[in-house]
Parts: C-alpha cells; sequence; structure tokens
C-alpha cells in the first residue's frame, strides 16, 4: 500500500500525541489488540501507511530539530508514550502571523532561524494531505497555510476551530483546484461533546424532557491558554450549537471552555450538569465530570481522517468532503446528528457515497 504522505502544521501538544501513536501502533496487526482505536484498517490503510513527510512550527525548542525530539520540547506537555526513532524530518520555520497570543507570548519562544517557503517545501517531500494544528484563534496563520496547500496542489485537513472547511469561499476555492478540504474543529474521541450528545440522546429517547443543560471545562497546556484569551467565546458557538442538535426539541444549553489551570498539564476536566423531566412530571439530575488528557483524545479520530482524506484524493473528490466533516469535526459544513454522520461516514468508505 503506498504511503499518506502527510504534512504536520504546528508541532504541539497534539502532533506529539499524533506522532507517538504512530509509533505505538505501528506493529499492530490484529484488532483485538488494537485496543485505544476505532479502526485497525480504514479503507485498506493501516495507521503506519500514515508517512510524515514535513513539519512546521516557530519555536526555537521545535524548529531545525528532528520531529521525533521535536514533539517532547516544552512547552508541550503530553505525556511521554513511547520512545520515538529518528523520523528524518527536520521542524521547519514558518510565519507566525497571529499563531503566538498575548497569553502565551512567554511560553513560546521564538525560532531566530528563517523562514522556510512552505509551498516548496510541501512540494520537495511531496506531501499530499496538510494537517492544520496550530493553536485556536489563529485564524490568520490557519489560511496562509490553507493557500500553501492550494499552492502545492495538497488536500487540507483543519483540526482547529479556525473556519475554513466551514466556509463556502474556502470551500470553493479547494472546489476548483480539485482538491479535499475537511474540518473544523475535531471532535474528540472520548471528548465533552460527544459525552454530551450521547447523554441527552439516551435521556430523549427514553423520554425524558431535558429542560436546562451545561457541560463546562478547565485544561491546562498551551491550547487552554489560547482558548482562554481568543477563542472562548467562538468555542462556546460551536459546541453548543452541535449539543443542541442532540435533542430533537428545544432546551437551555450552554456547552464550551470555561478556563486554564496550568498544573493540570495536558489534562482536561469537564462537568456535566443535566436536569430534565420524566414520567409524571418527575424531576431527575446528573452531576458528572469526565478527566482525560487533551492531545491522545486526537489521535483516533485523526487516523481515520487522514486516512478519509486519502481515500477522497484517490476517487478525485474535491471541495468540502461532508463525509469526513460530518463524522470527525464539531463544526462542519452542514451539521447532522451522531447517527446519520457514522452511516454517511460508513458509506463513503465503503463506496457508497
Ligand atoms: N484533543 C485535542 O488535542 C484537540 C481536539 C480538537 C481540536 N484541537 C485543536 O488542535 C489544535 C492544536 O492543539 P494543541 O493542543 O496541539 O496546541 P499547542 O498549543 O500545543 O500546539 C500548537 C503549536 O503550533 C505552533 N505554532 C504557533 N504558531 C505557528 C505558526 N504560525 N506556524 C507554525 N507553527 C505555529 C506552536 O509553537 C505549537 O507548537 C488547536 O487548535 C486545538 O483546538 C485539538
Amino acid at each position: 500500500m503506498a504511503k499518506i504522505k502527510v504534512a504536520l502544521v504546528g508541532v504541539g501538544n497534539c502532533a506529539s500525541a499524533f506522532v507517538q501513536g504512530l509509533q505505538y501502533y505501528s506493529n499492530c496487526n490484529e484488532k483485538e489488540k488494537s485496543i485505544g482505536l476505532r479502526h485497525l484498517y480504514l479503507g485498506g490503510f493501516h495507521p503506519r501507511d500514515i508517512q510524515i513527510v514535513a513539519a512546521f512550527d516557530v519555536d526555537g525548542r521545535k524548529v531545525g530539530k528532528d520531529l521525533s525530539e521535536a514533539i517532547f520540547a516544552p512547552p508541550n506537555d503530553v505525556p511521554k508514550i513511547v520512545e520515538v526513532p529518528p523520523l528524518d524530518v527536520t521542524v521547519l520555520k514558518g510565519p507566525v502571523l497571529d499563531g503566538v497570543g498575548e497569553y502565551t507570548r512567554n511560553v513560546v519562544q521564538m525560532s531566530s532561524q528563517p523562514q522556510t517557503d512552505v509551498a516548496d517545501a510541501l512540494k520537495e517531500k511531496d506531501a499530499e494531505i496538510v494537517v492544520n494544528l496550530l493553536p485556536s484563534g489563529a485564524l490568520k496563520a490557519s489560511q496562509w497555510y490553507a493557500e500553501q496547500a492550494l499552492a502545492a496542489n495538497c488536500a487540507f485537513v483543519n483540526v482547529t476551530p479556525n473556519f475554513i472547511a466551514s466556509d463556502l469561499e474556502w470551500a470553493k476555492r479547494f472546489e476548483y483546484a480539485e482538491l479535499p478540504l475537511v474540518g473544523d474543529d475535531l471532535i474528540d474521541q472520548v471528548g465533552a461533546t460527544t459525552l454530551h450528545k450521547t447523554l441527552l440522546k439516551l435521556l430523549s429517547t427514553h423520554g425524558v424532557r431535558i429542560t436546562q443543560t451545561y457541560q463546562l471545562d478547565v485544561g491546562g497546556g498551551t491550547e487552554s491558554l489560547h482558548t482562554l484569551e481568543r477563542a472562548k467565546e467562538l468555542k462556546r458557538a460551536v459546541k453548543t450549537k452541535t449539543v443542541e442538535i442532540a435533542l430533537p426539541y428545544k432546551a437551555e444549553v450552554v456547552a464550551g471552555s470555561t478556563d486554564y489551570v496550568d498544573f493540570l498539564e495536558n489534562r482536561r476536566d469537564s462537568y456535566f450538569w443535566i436536569r430534565g423531566i420524566y414520567f409524571c412530571n418527575t424531576p431527575m439530575q446528573i452531576d458528572l465530570k469526565l478527566s482525560t488528557i487533551d492531545a491522545p483524545n486526537a489521535g483516533s479520530v485523526l487516523f481515520d481522517v487522514i486516512r478519509a482524506v486519502k481515500i477522497a484524493l484517490n476517487r478525485k473528490l474535491k471541495g468540502a468532503i461532508l463525509p469526513i466533516c460530518a463524522y470527525a469535526f464539531k463544526h462542519p459544513p452542514k451539521l447532522v446528528s451522531l447517527d446519520a454522520a457514522e452511516e454517511m461516514f460508513a458509506n463513503f468508505i465503503k463506496g457508497n457515497a
């Protein structure tokens, strides 16, 4: 099976967990042993078919290093799960644009190395898929890298909540360039959004009338600082909208990130509160807490997304690819229910969509 050649934009916590995951699952050949993965094989592709060919960052502790080292450089604080052998991918410097905010100015140490011509580097390395792992709030930088992907004839995966795939103009540009585009804002494997939606669906299916519910979380890691400064409102709007559609009726729903707690490092605590009524107007209430580590929560979904985008490339599909967007992202071009998204994705992989 030909390799899927991927370029990473941003070598932060998410990139670290992803690269460690590629190593962790590289020799796993049996489904029963692939604990933590949704699909060991997807469309015939194994995670080891994903090859990182280029990586870009701005932090001096990462730029110029082999990717296998850069993923463990501070301020990354996701736990080290495996040793990653040298990957022969040197992290290159991109332009900073709005990649660093007020709150993270002292967290990121700007590299003094010269800026790379990103589109040229993508072409030289034969990259076919660019994965955007920039911080939330870095809209200009995300758009700039989407331009580089277009210039280098690459598909674009927007993991961030900076809108690209759900923006009609960008979708048209990728369609015109005959390239796939997917996003925006990846859904975690066992994240607060999925759990919240699943709980609401379960309760409403069982005849409970939910009246009010919220889900708020606190996290450490640089991304939580970015969210606090620049994307709190945006995240709240995106999460609330996607949670609301889990209910077949209107209720008071609030879902969003709340705050940054430095000593949590890459951990995240999510709090759920649900109030409703069931048989004969009897009140019920749920109080829950979910504790996770943030970055590994993106790994399995990202494996699926990259393999699905490769399938889209092989089928010469272009523009925003709805079955992938709906399955794996909180803010796709069109929101559908969890069940419909699963079905669309399964049909897409089988070649029926
Ligand atoms: N479970 C998850 O981790 C998850 C889920 C959904 C979405 N996301 C999104 O993924 C993105 C990455 O998350 P993270 O935790 O890895 O963030 P992070 O802050 O750890 O990493 C961001 C990286 O981007 C680099 N960077 C900043 N500006 C840059 C530029 N202009 N060019 C190149 N590199 C630049 C930083 O130096 C850093 O290494 C965020 O937008 C987050 O919202 C993550």
